[in-house]
């Protein structure tokens, strides 16, 4: 009883502080001025354009393609296994569960392979090469070390030592709900509870962490930018304002 009661106040607060904290930063990146036309060419001439880059950069790397093919590789095993647990995850929080969630089950099971695959060989990266060893801050590390913990602590669940998946997804819903008389007990196994806390730590981390870059990259000039510059002139709304006599 004292673990449920527990966990779902840690749950109520990560999830707080990752939305709040989220929704704070995604507002300051949106007010950060951008004073230059500065679209890494080359770069589209249209907003469309922009669109169709903007997509091959979150679904492929196409930067980090061209600029390191090992990290990129990693780096793409990573995320989109992460993509496909995520998904699969889906279950947990939805009744009645959506079809294309319970069709891709299978597939998240061993994309978890591929997501911590992804992570071990980002990690090792950073304590073989020693040029990346030498710029690694404590962070970096600590952020791969979250991430393998959560995948290892998952697949321990998935492939070794099963837990009450029917109890977990009743406390859950339960949480979603705010259906605080009927809150369904959380089942104590350790891997479970560890998965939890872990999945709460980074909740909570992910709006102070270098993890940010994924809403980030929708802000970046090089990347967002319309090469545009002969056709109309580019002016930062602070730079409008000093032109027309303002302060
Ligand atoms: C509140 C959120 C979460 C809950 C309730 C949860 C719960 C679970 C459970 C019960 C399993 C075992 C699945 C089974 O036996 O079939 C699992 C597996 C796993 N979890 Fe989570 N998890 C959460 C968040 C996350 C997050 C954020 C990540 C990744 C960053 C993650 C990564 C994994 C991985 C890699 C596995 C193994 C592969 C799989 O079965 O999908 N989990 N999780």
């Amino acid at each position: 009883m004292i673990v449920t009661v527990l966990y779902a106040l840690i749950f109520y607060v990560a999830t707080v502080l990752f939305v709040a904290g989220l929704a704070v930063k995604i507002v300051q990146f949106a007010r950060t001025p951008a004073p230059l036309k500065i679209p890494t060419t080359p770069a589209p001439t249209t907003r469309a354009g922009v669109v169709v880059r903007m997509g091959r950069e979150v679904v492929l790397f196409e930067s980090l393609f061209r600029s390191n093919k090992w990290i990129w590789i990693f780096g793409w095993l990573f995320h989109f296994g992460m993509f496909l647990v995520l998904a699969r995850h889906l279950r947990y929080f939805t009744e009645p569960v959506w079809t294309w969630v319970a069709l891709i089950q299978p597939f998240g099971m061993y994309a978890s392979f591929a997501m911590v695959g992804g992570l071990i060989g980002l990690w090792a990266r950073r304590v073989l090469v020693d040029r990346v060893r030498y710029i690694s801050a404590p962070s970096d590390h600590l952020m791969l070390a979250l991430l393998v913990g959560i995948g290892l602590s998952g697949m321990s669940m998935t492939f070794l030592y099963h837990t009450d998946i029917v109890a977990l997804k009743a406390f859950f819903l339960g949480l979603i709900r705010f259906d605080w008389g009927n809150l369904t007990y959380l089942p104590a196994d350790p891997l479970l509870l560890l998965h939890l806390l872990l999945v709460a730590t980074l909740m909570v981390v992910f709006p102070f962490s270098k993890l940010l870059h994924a809403p980030g990259v929708f802000f970046s000039p090089t990347r967002n930018q319309v090469d545009n510059p002969r056709e109309r002139r580019h002016l930062a709304p602070w730079a409008a304002q000093l032109e027309s006599g303002g302060r």
